[in-house]
């Protein structure tokens, strides 16, 4: 899989143009699945040019609640049937606007209870890292949106998306080596918790030059793409990098 995050980017004009050339320029690699999570106003127009292609629709956020007094927000159920998958947890969430991993963990069970899949990003801080205690920082991640989920998570209702947090929007991407390793490590941790493990992507400043090793690790399958999944050209690229390594299922 490869997602691209576009976060508060792109008019709704811009953001159709930018999805008409990325559907039209993936079409032919029908080993990855592609996803495009773009800004909550853009859903409605977007689902329209996606609706004869590909590629998937996601959303970048949501609230736990159902619905109720929670000004500025958008719930599960309102996305529901507009969207094919959501992301939680993502490292701006959590350092920005103070999410928690509870809170991550209820936003995972929201998205469930409404039958949308969903992306869960983990990843440690620098400072963390150096520390050594990256394995630590995602097991507690992980283990918080495990413990609200009152079965555990079948590997098609979910993707792991590890993203090291000194990587996002740096250019600084974590070593084909890092990536590995982590991701190696999440798959265990998931499938001894849960029984199973999805898919795991890395992000972190991919860019098309940077995907094809990456993906050609044997624990990584795709990638969160922030940056160059505003770019169609980059984006288009890395979806072929995915479909060269053979990551996509
Ligand atoms: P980046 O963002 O590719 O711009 O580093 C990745 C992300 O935040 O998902």
């Amino acid at each position: 899989m490869v997602a691209g995050n576009w976060k508060m980017n792109t008019t709704v004009e811009q953001g159709l143009e930018l999805a008409r050339r990325v559907a039209a320029g993936c079409a032919t690699q029908a080993a990855v699945e592609v996803a495009m999570l773009p800004p909550f106003v853009h859903l409605r127009p977007l689902r329209e040019v996606l609706s004869s292609s590909r590629v998937l629709l996601g959303a970048q956020d949501v609230h736990w609640e159902d619905a109720g007094a929670f000004t500025g927000e958008v719930s599960a159920p309102m996305l529901a049937g507009l969207c094919d998958i959501v992301l939680v947890g993502h490292s701006e969430r959590r350092q920005l606007f103070g999410e928690t991993d509870e809170q991550t963990g209820r936003k995972f069970a929201a998205l469930r209870r409404h039958g949308l899949r969903a992306i869960v990003a983990v990843g440690e801080t620098g400072a963390e890292r150096d520390a050594g205690s990256t394995a630590a920082v995602v097991d507690r991640q992980l283990d918080a949106v495990l413990a609200a989920a009152a079965r555990p998570p079948t590997p098609d209702e979910w993707v792991i998306a590890y993203e090291p947090v000194w990587a996002i929007g740096t250019g600084r991407t974590a070593t084909p080596g890092q990536a590995q390793e982590a991701c190696a490590h999440i798959r265990e941790h998931v499938a001894a918790v849960a029984g199973s493990a999805p898919r795991v992507l890395y992000g972190g400043s991919v860019t098309a030059d940077s995907a094809l090793e990456l993906f050609r690790c044997a624990d990584i399958d795709g990638g969160l793409i922030g940056g160059a999944s505003l770019d169609a050209e980059a984006f288009v690229g890395i979806v072929a990098a995915a479909e060269a390594a053979g990551t996509g299922r």
